[in-house]
């Protein structure tokens, strides 16, 4: 099997006619590339698992394309919490924001991994959204890679993951954050930050204390190693002026870095050319990817500024290095 990539109009109705007959498509959302199959259908969520080899003990994000078919899922405990959601809804639904809420008994138990809580959200991609119109369901979706490896910001990237395991990819250009969604639990109305993301801590501020607990894996796929290269990958805590990298290396910078640093390294992949936190979420998995597939041996990445969407990304980063820190301390 090898993948179809699929475009515009043709491409939403032969994506509502496969999920309709319980296939699973790649599908382009605002924050990167979805496998996603019908929510209420299990042959469906099964597929996915498989085509990720993904352990079914990780649970499923379910997408809707809007609030008004949130309670097709959710089922609320307290009008407080109806409130709440409400006006978070208001305010970035559609968008990165996934919320975990009490579910509907009638959603399968391998969505949620047997767990009475849902993860959902209202996705912005208004491709996304007419797929959802058109099958009608809302619709679980993981990221479209390969368990525990790179997500896919381009139809393209998603074809290189998965493209023996699915036969259908709708195009909808790059994605617009490039970053997963942020995954927020609603705890007595205090909001814990399960997943950085798009969606900042600042942000969510005015809706009720916010917390991440520090250091604890939080949710049942957030692994200490994941979003990993094939490639031993190594963050940079020094300066890199004064960094001698081993020949034949990658080199992941923020901004454009000087003709000197340059020449140090084999290929140079640069996030943001001016420093744009937004601008460098947006290119972080694309870039990690070209380094992957260069000639270079290992990739070094410099540390990003861990403010606003910068703790996302280096929460992907230390991630994404984190086999590769233990490879380097074991030898
Ligand atoms: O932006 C995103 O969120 C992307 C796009 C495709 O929507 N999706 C995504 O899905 O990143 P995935 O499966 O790669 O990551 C979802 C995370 C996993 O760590 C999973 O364990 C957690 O969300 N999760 C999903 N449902 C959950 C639940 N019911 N309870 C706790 N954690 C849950
Ligand atoms: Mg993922």
């Amino acid at each position: 099997m090898s993948a179809r990539i699929v475009y515009g109009g043709e491409g939403i109705r032969d994506s509502v006619e496969l999920l309709r007959q319980g296939g699973v498509v790649g599908l382009p959302t605002e924050t990167v590339y979805g496998l996603a199959g019908n929510a209420f259908d299990p042959m469906a969520i099964a597929r996915i698992f498989e085509a990720k080899g993904r352990p079914i003990s990780d649970p499923l994000i379910v997408h809707i394309p809007e609030v008004g078919w949130l309670e097709r899922v959710v089922h609320f405990s307290s009008e407080e919490q109806r409130d709440l959601v409400e006006r978070l809804g208001a305010n970035f639904w559609p968008g990165p924001l996934t919320l975990l809420l009490p579910r509907r008994p009638e959603l399968p138990d391998l969505v949620t991994a047997g767990s009475e809580f849902v993860a959902v959200r209202v996705t912005a991609h208004p491709l996304f959204q007419e797929v959802l119109r058109g099958i009608g369901s809302p619709l679980a979706a993981p990221s479209a890679n390969r368990f525990g490896r790179i997500s896919p910001t381009s139809a393209r990237d998603v074809k290189l993951e998965l493209s023996e395991s699915i036969d259908l990819i709708l195009d909808g250009g790059c994605c617009e954050h490039g970053l997963e969604s942020t995954i927020v639990a609603l705890r007595k109305g205090k909001l814990e930050i399960l997943r950085p993301g798009p969606i900042t801590s600042d942000q969510l501020r005015e809706y009720g204390h916010v917390f991440t607990p520090n250091g604890i894996v939080n949710t049942p796929g957030s692994l200490p190693g994941h979003y990993a290269p094939k490639k031993g990958l190594h963050i940079i805590d020094s300066d890199i002026h004064g960094f001698l990298p081993r020949a034949n290396s990658g080199y992941l910078a923020f901004t454009t870095p000087s003709p000197e640093i340059r020449e140090r390294f084999s290929q140079v992949e640069v996030l943001s050319p001016l420093g744009d936190l937004r601008e460098a979420a947006a290119n972080f998995y694309g870039a990690l990817r070209r380094l992957d597939n260069s000639k270079s041996d290992i990739i070094y990445a410099i540390r990003l500024p861990e403010e606003g969407i910068g703790l996302a990304i280096m929460d992907r980063l230390r991630r994404a290095s984190y086999g590769s820190q233990h490879l380097s301390q074991s030898h």
